[in-house]
């Protein structure tokens, strides 16, 4: 018996052992890096117009996040914390310190297409991947990137990340560049449902926040658990945690809306019944009408959400 007690103990003493080298190496270790994912070849043209559209896309895609109230630049902001431990968004000024001065335009896309940042370490997850818009649009967003906007004033901020244990964890074993895709071409704008379901999968990433799972599927978004059918939690600093809503018709979601009052909650903020959106939802008013319409009409065309029972 006593033998018996004596193995036991020396095997749990072995595992507490075990595990404790586990939590060092996490805790201690240096982040991956993924020096293997290939830069691109790149001439990205940098005359205004392909600058004005990158504005425009920033403004849509990434000024949410990466807003400085402060000083009304790109600098960054807190992004909360939460299990993961504590998070900025980047400084994306062009600042040569603290900014993204050093960023090559190849760097750039491959940070964008697949989440590998110019340091060959990986971006959090929460840091979109545009993997499948078109080349022509994530170049324009790389022309803005470089230009002299006021938006991207270099402003000296540091803006440090600081995991939790668990997240580090899930850097070391979990999280992995998204790998490229093939780039799509942006359906003509005539084709009301073509064009409204590539802003909604691949220009604005909709799906991303409305599906009933932050693990999206970025490469085949219709995939994605409960596409579209809401029932993601949000958490902003200095509000209570919001649901995203269904957005499938017509029994649930905008199913009572109408084409109008759709175009008007897009472009101002406000719902139907008066109330206005809570971030992170906010008012697309750079979209022009036709673009609304095509995204009605591209959510009218799916039906209503099919969701896999437990
Ligand atoms: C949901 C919030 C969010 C959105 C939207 C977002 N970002 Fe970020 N971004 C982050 C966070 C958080 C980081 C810091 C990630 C890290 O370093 O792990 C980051 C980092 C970056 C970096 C710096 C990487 C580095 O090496 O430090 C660049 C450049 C960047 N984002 C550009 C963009 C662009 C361009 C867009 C729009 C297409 C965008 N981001 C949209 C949250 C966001
Ligand atoms: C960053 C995440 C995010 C993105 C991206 C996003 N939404 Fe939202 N959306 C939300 C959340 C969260 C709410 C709920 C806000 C609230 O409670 O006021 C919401 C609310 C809405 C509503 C109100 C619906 C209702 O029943 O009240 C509509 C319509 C909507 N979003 C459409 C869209 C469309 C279309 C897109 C893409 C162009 C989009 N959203 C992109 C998170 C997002």
């Amino acid at each position: 018996m006593k033998n018996i007690l004596k193995y036991l103990g020396l095997g749990l003493g072995g595992l507490l052992m075990l595990a404790l080298i586990m939590v060092l190496f996490v805790q201690f270790s240096s982040p991956p890096t993924f020096e293997e994912v290939p830069l691109p070849e790149l001439a990205v043209a940098t005359d205004s117009a392909s600058v004005q559209a990158g504005k425009r896309l920033v403004q849509m895609n990434c000024a949410g996040c990466h807003l400085d109230p402060e000083s009304g630049t790109l600098a960054g902001r807190w992004f909360g914390q939460n299990p993961l431990g504590e998070a900025h968004t980047a400084n994306i000024t062009r600042d040569a310190a603290t900014g993204i001065a050093a960023y090559t335009d190849a760097e750039l896309y491959r940070l964008l297409r697949t989440g590998v940042k110019r340091n060959h370490e990986l971006a959090l997850p929460f840091m979109p991947k545009l993997v499948s818009m078109s080349d022509e649009e994530v170049e324009d967003i790389i022309a803005f990137l470089r230009s002299d906007d006021p938006l991207l004033q270099p402003v000296e901020a540091e803006r440090p990340i600081e995991l939790s244990l668990l997240g580090k964890a899930l850097v070391k074993f979990a999280w992995k560049p998204q790998p490229y895709q093939a780039a799509r071409v942006k359906p003509p704008r005539g084709n009301a449902v073509a064009y409204g379901e590539y802003l909604v999968n691949s220009q604005l990433l909709c799906f991303a926040c409305h599906s009933a799972t932050h693990e999206v599927n970025l490469a085949a978004p219709p995939q994605t658990q409960g596409y579209l059918a809401g029932g993601t939690e949000f958490v902003e600093p200095g509000q209570e945690p919001v649901v995203s809503p269904s957005l499938r018709m017509p029994a649930d979601g905008l199913g009572s809306w109408t084409e109008a009052q759709f175009i008007t909650a897009m472009k101002e903020g406000v719902r139907p019944d008066g109330t206005s959106f809570l971030m992170p939802m906010e008012a697309y008013d750079e979209l022009d009408t036709i673009e609304i319409r095509a995204i009605w009409a591209y959510l009218g065309s799916l039906g209503p959400a099919q969701i896999a029972g437990p």
